[in-house]
């Protein structure tokens, strides 16, 4: 893909429905009574693989390309997979599919791509294991493949480590077949998708602070979701308002649960003119229309509690960074290292290519910015966020960029180039 500057951004654009949202209404619809409606349903790679492993386990999934209508077979319905479950490029399939597994009455192996293949699942495995699970690295290396055999759980109190949702769920899903009480406390609250819609087809689960506790019950309802539009593909198109002279833009029908809306928050503290219309609430989830509209950025300090509340859009936040007056510092952020890439590593890697003068840190970034970035050849490393933060970043740069690799905005927004080209003036 090769993308040069444009005068204006203008328009409306409505992005894809919630990839976390997507997969959830796969697993639990899977292991709910009942059929289970998704409205808005991400098409996107990442949500296919979700949907062909739990086919793979006898679920009946229709899929029209928008509503995707789930035949729950209940907590004990899923069969034994003939074959390897291929969770693709999904860390959250892969994460949270481990922890049904965990306690069925059947033994499989989990797999996906080299990138999967490199990122670790000793997060799950421990506070698995700890309620009973046998699940074996085959390579010996705490990644996958993982064979999982399904064994009788108990409930635990778990401290995570780390602040993640993919840990926090695997373990409370793998509570729903665990004997007594299941919790997890994390240090900073992770998106909380999970513990809404658990609730929202009957599971017995309450939070309070960063805790999480779930107590099993006999069946899951089937019901109907509508998935809000994903703050992380609207990200890019806030970030794109944001930088490119002109622009002005309504990204239409966007989640803003509060585990996840610190991109908003760091484009107002950089001085972005954003707003929010029509705030409401859908199935549990609040969302909004957000108006962008260009800004002079000036750096700021992104670190602490709202980390987890962005933390796939810190590539797009270091983009807008360049971009803004002054110093920008991102830390708390050693997460991003084992990502779908180590995108600490990554962007680094590409902010320079385009002259933006940039500093690695262990777990973060420092970007003096300001000095508008040229064209250069970013290397996507088959990631699908590195590949669209670069694409709005060429937007707004001097000269051509070539993106290798651009194809991968495929795992979580397909009309990603599509519906960014059409907003060009
Ligand atoms: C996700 C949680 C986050 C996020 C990922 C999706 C989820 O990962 O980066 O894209 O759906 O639970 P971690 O839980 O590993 O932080």
């Amino acid at each position: 893909m090769k993308i040069t500057r444009t005068n204006a951004l203008k328009g409306t654009v409505s992005v894809p429905g919630d990839k976390s949202i997507s997969h959830r209404s796969v697993m639990l619809g899977s292991i709910a009574d009942g059929i289970t409606e998704v409205h808005h349903f991400l098409q996107g790679a990442d949500c296919l693989s979700s949907i062909a492993c739990f086919r793979q386990m006898g679920i009946h999934i229709e899929n029209d390309g928008n509503i995707v209508r789930i035949h729950g077979q209940g907590l004990h319905g899923l069969k034994s997979p003939s074959d390897v479950l291929d969770t693709g490029n999904s860390g959250t399939t892969t994460r949270l599919m481990s922890g049904i597994l965990s306690g069925q009455n059947f033994e499989c192996v989990i797999n996906g791509d080299a990138s999967i293949q490199s990122r670790p699942m000793k997060r799950i495995i421990t506070p698995l294991s700890m309620m009973g699970a046998s699940i074996e690295s085959l390579r010996g290396n705490d990644c996958a493949p993982l064979k999982i055999t399904g064994q009788k759980l108990h409930g635990i109190h778990y401290d995570s480590p780390v602040s993640s949702a993919q840990v926090k769920s695997a373990i409370l899903l793998a509570g729903l077949y665990a004997e007594g009480e299941t919790s997890v406390t994390e240090p900073v609250l992770s998106r909380n998708h999970t513990e809404l819609m658990l609730k929202g087809c009957g599971g017995d689960i309450t939070s309070v602070g960063t805790t999480a506790t779930l107590r099993p019950v006999k069946r899951l309802e089937a019901q109907k979701i509508v998935v809000p539009g994903d703050i992380s593909s609207a990200a890019y198109f806030m970030a794109a308002g944001l930088i490119v002279p002109s622009s002005e833009i309504c990204i239409e029908n966007v989640g803003i649960n509060p585990t996840r809306d610190g991109m908003i928050r760091v484009c107002q503290a950089m001085g972005g003119d954003i707003k929010l219309e029509n705030v409401h609430e859908v199935c549990g989830e609040p969302v909004a229309d957000i108006i962008v509209r260009h800004s002079s950025l000036h750096g700021t300090v992104v670190e602490g509690e709202i980390i987890p509340t962005l933390i796939d859009e810190l590539p797009i936040i270091a983009v807008m960074a360049a971009f803004a007056e002054g110093q920008t510092i991102i830390r708390d952020a050693a997460e991003l290292k084992v990502k779908e890439s180590d995108r600490i590593a990554v962007m680094s890697e590409n902010l320079t290519a385009m002259g933006v003068d940039v500093t690695p840190t262990d777990d973060g970034m420092i970007i003096n910015g300001g000095k508008i970035p040229h064209g250069a050849q970013i290397q996507s490393h088959l990631d699908h966020r590195i590949a669209m933060s670069f694409a709005v970043a060429a937007l707004a740069s001097e000269g051509e960029t070539e993106i290798i690799g651009s194809d991968c905005v495929n795992i979580s927004y397909p009309t990603f180039y599509r519906d960014l080209f059409q907003l060009a003036k």
